[in-house]
C-alpha cells in the first residue's frame, strides 16, 4: 500500500520481503539534508568507491584527485607500480596539497610537494625532506639549533587511504580496517576480472549534473519496467520479456537478451546479452550487447536534491568508429531520457505528499538498493556517532 503522508505517519522500515506493504525507503530519506550529511559518513565513508580508471595514470608518479563527499584523495602510481591514494592534506599545518586534477587529465610528479611550506613527500607517502626553517631554530631565540628534533619521514608522512581494484577499475575506502572489495563485490569481481578490461581506452566522458536525490537516479538505473514506454530507440532489438534481473548481497545485474543473435566479435564479453551491474552504493560498468566496449558510471550525490553522473566510454581505441560514435550518441540520448524522468520523479517527492513508495514485483533490484540504504544508515546509528539523525523507524 501507498503511505500518503495524511498525518498518521505509518512508515516503516524497508521490508525483507518485496511483498510486504512496507517495502520502499520512506520518501524523507530522498529530501532531507540532514539524510544527505549523515550518507557522507554512513555510506560514502564505509563502502568502497569508485576513485578511478588505472590506465590514466599508467607512468609512477601519474596522479589524479578524487573527491567523495567532504574528502579529497590523490590518486597517485608510486616507484614500484602500486596505485595507491593519500590524502589530499600535508602532514604539516593541513594544507591542501595539489590542485583538482581530474582523471581525464592526469598529472605526474616526481614527489608530492605541498606549496604552503615545501614539505615534500615521496610517492610511498613517507616525508622525503622540509626547508632549512624546519632544521634550524634561527627565527627562535629560546631554541639552540642542535635542539631541534628530527622529523621522522614515516610518522609525519601522508595518511593513506585503503585501496582495491576490480581489474583496471581503483577504489577506496575511508575506513580503518575495511571489510575486503572482494566481499563488497562478490561475483561481480570474479566476472569483469575474467575480462580484458584494461586493453580498453577511454574515449569519451559526459558529466551532467542532474535535479534529484543520487538514489532516484541509482533506483531508475536499476529496473527497466520503463524502458518500454521512455527509451524507444534503446531497446529496438532488445527482447525485454526475456531479460533478468539477479539480485546479490551488494550488486544486481540487469541481463538484457537480444532478439538476434550478436556478433561476438562486436563486444568484450561473450554471453548473447548486454550486463548491466550496478554496485551499491554508487558505481555501474555497463557491459554492452552491440558494441566492443564498456561503460562505467558513477552517481555521486551533491547535495540531497542534486547529482553528478560521470559516464565514461571505453572502447579498444579512443577514436571512435562511427558507429560506436553512434552508439554512445543512443546512450547519451538514453541517459537524457532517464535525467527527465528522475526530474519529474523528484518534483514529486519534494512535494512531501508521498510517506512510503511501493514497490513492484519486477523492482526487486531497487529493493535490494532501498534495503542497503536502510541497512547502512541503522549500522551507523548503532556504531554511536555523535550526530546520527534517526534511521527509519521500525513498523
Ligand atoms: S602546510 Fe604543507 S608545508 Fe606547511
Ligand atoms: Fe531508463
Amino acid at each position: 500500500m501507498t503511505r500518503w503522508n495524511d498525518g498518521t505517519d505509518e512508515v516503516g522500515t524497508v521490508s525483507a520481503d518485496i511483498t510486504e506493504e512496507t517495502n520502499a525507503l520512506p520518501a524523507r530519506y530522498f529530501t532531507d539534508p540532514e539524510v544527505h550529511e549523515m550518507e557522507k559518513e554512513a555510506v560514502f565513508s564505509r563502502y568502497w568507491i569508485y576513485a578511478g580508471h588505472a590506465n590514466a595514470v599508467p607512468e609512477p608518479g601519474d596522479f589524479f584527485t578524487r573527491t567523495v563527499g567532504d574528502r579529497q584523495v590523490v590518486v597517485v602510481r608510486d616507484r614500484d607500480g602500486e596505485v595507491r591514494a593519500y590524502y589530499n592534506v600535508c602532514a604539516h599545518r593541513g594544507s591542501k596539497m595539489v590542485d583538482d586534477t581530474p582523471m581525464t587529465e592526469p598529472g605526474n610528479m616526481r614527489r608530492i610537494t605541498c606549496p604552503y611550506h615545501l614539505w615534500t613527500y615521496d610517492l610511498d607517502g613517507t616525508l622525503a625532506s622540509t626547508p632549512k626553517s624546519f632544521e634550524e631554530a634561527s627565527l627562535n631565540p629560546d631554541l639552540e639549533d642542535d635542539e631541534v628534533a628530527t622529523l621522522d619521514p614515516e610518522r609525519n608522512g601522508l595518511m593513506e587511504v585503503h585501496t582495491d581494484a576490480i581489474g583496471p577499475l581503483v577504489f577506496v575506502n575511508f575506513e580503518d580496517d575495511p571489510t575486503p572489495l572482494a566481499e563488497q563485490a562478490g561475483t561481480m569481481k570474479a566476472e569483469l576480472e575474467a575480462l580484458p578490461l584494461e586493453e580498453y581506452e577511454l574515449a569519451r566522458r559526459y558529466v551532467s549534473e542532474v535535479e534529484c536525490n543520487w538514489k532516484t537516479f541509482g533506483g531508475n538505473y536499476s529496473e527497466c519496467d520503463h524502458c518500454q514506454s521512455n527509451h524507444r530507440d534503446w531497446i529496438e532489438g532488445i527482447r525485454l520479456d526475456e531479460s533478468e534481473l539477479e539480485v546479490n548481497d551488494y550488486h544486481w545485474v540487469l541481463h538484457y537478451t537480444h532478439e538476434e543473435d550478436v556478433d561476438d566479435e562486436l563486444r568484450i564479453h561473450e554471453e548473447h546479452e548486454a550486463k548491466f551491474y550496478y554496485l551499491w552504493p554508487n558505481f555501474t560498468v555497463n557491459m554492452y550487447g552491440t558494441a566492443d566496449g564498456y561503460g562505467t558510471y558513477l552517481i555521486e550525490p551533491i547535495d540531497e536534491g542534486r547529482f553528478q553522473l560521470v559516464a565514461d566510454y571505453y572502447f579498444r581505441d579512443a577514436d571512435l568508429s562511427e558507429e560506436e560514435a553512434e552508439f554512445v550518441r543512443t546512450s547519451r540520448q538514453l541517459q537524457e531520457e532517464d535525467f527527465e524522468l528522475v526530474e519529474r520523479q523528484y518534483e514529486g517527492l519534494r512535494m512531501g505528499a508521498l510517506g512510503q513508495a511501493q514497490l513492484g514485483p519486477n523492482e526487486h533490484t531497487l529493493h535490494r538498493f532501498h534495503r542497503l540504504a536502510q541497512e547502512a544508515y541503522e549500522a551507523y546509528e548503532a556504531s554511536d556517532a555523535p550526530d546520527a539523525p534517526d534511521a527509519p523507524a521500525r513498523s
